[in-house]
């Protein structure tokens, strides 16, 4: 089975799907990572359209070979990634990567255009949101910093990413939408492997 799982800056879709992935043993793989790796390949002066980009096991991620993991959570790479994923270009290099990773295998994919474009056959689509509030909250407690910088830059952010011409980020026809206000990250994947229980005896039925 494949399973996408979209939504806005910081609602917490890199912890399911990582958790997720490692519950059913499927391949975890973060798009968000990816183009915040195309963004420092951007910084580094090489073409994002172009960068060679690879996905290893736990969601690492190589740029040009090298493990560049740690770096990719750099505040400063939040702005510059949306800014990069403005561009068809680099949708289209990352697109056509992300298809090729998840050909033939069972994963666990977020981002934000998974279950509308890169993988809209994917057998179970999750589309997680809470309010900006309580993701700028999260950020907060995980990074520190100032809770109105942060809200402001999550609503830049979620405005950039929802109204880009090139895929925009909404949810899928066929998406269950989970609220994630007020539930804890073991609440969150508790409901998402209830959906993924439900969906096998669908599909096995
Ligand atoms: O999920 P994240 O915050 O790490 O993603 C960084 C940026 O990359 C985000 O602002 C929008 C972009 N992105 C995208 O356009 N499509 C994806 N599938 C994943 C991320």
């Amino acid at each position: 089975m494949k399973i996408a799982i979209d939504g806005p800056a910081a609602a917490g879709k890199t912890t399911l799907a990582r958790r997720l992935a490692e519950e059913l043993g499927y391949l975890f793989v973060p798009t968000g990572a990816m183009y915040r790796a195309a963004a420092l390949a951007k910084r580094r002066g090489l073409p994002p359209e172009r960068a060679r980009i690879e996905v290893r096991a736990g969601g690492r991620i190589l740029l040009e070979g090298e493990d560049v993991t740690e770096l990719l959570d750099d505040p400063a790479l939040d702005e510059l990634s949306s800014q990069v994923a403005v561009d068809s270009a680099v949708r289209r290099h990352l697109v056509a990567l992300q298809r090729e990773i998840a050909a033939g295998r069972q994963v666990v994919m977020e981002g934000r255009d998974i279950g509308t474009v890169v993988l809209p056959e994917a057998e179970l689509k999750i589309f997680l949101w809470a309010t900006p509030e309580e993701r700028a909250r999260r950020r907060l407690r995980e990074r520190g910093g100032n809770l109105e910088e942060i809200l402001a830059a999550i609503r830049r952010r979620d405005e950039r990413d929802s109204t880009r011409q090139d895929s925009p980020l909404r949810p899928a026809p066929d998406a269950v939408l989970l609220d994630t206000t007020g539930r804890s990250p073991q609440e969150v994947l508790q409901r998402a492997l209830e959906l993924v229980e439900e969906r096998r005896a669908r599909l096995a039925g």
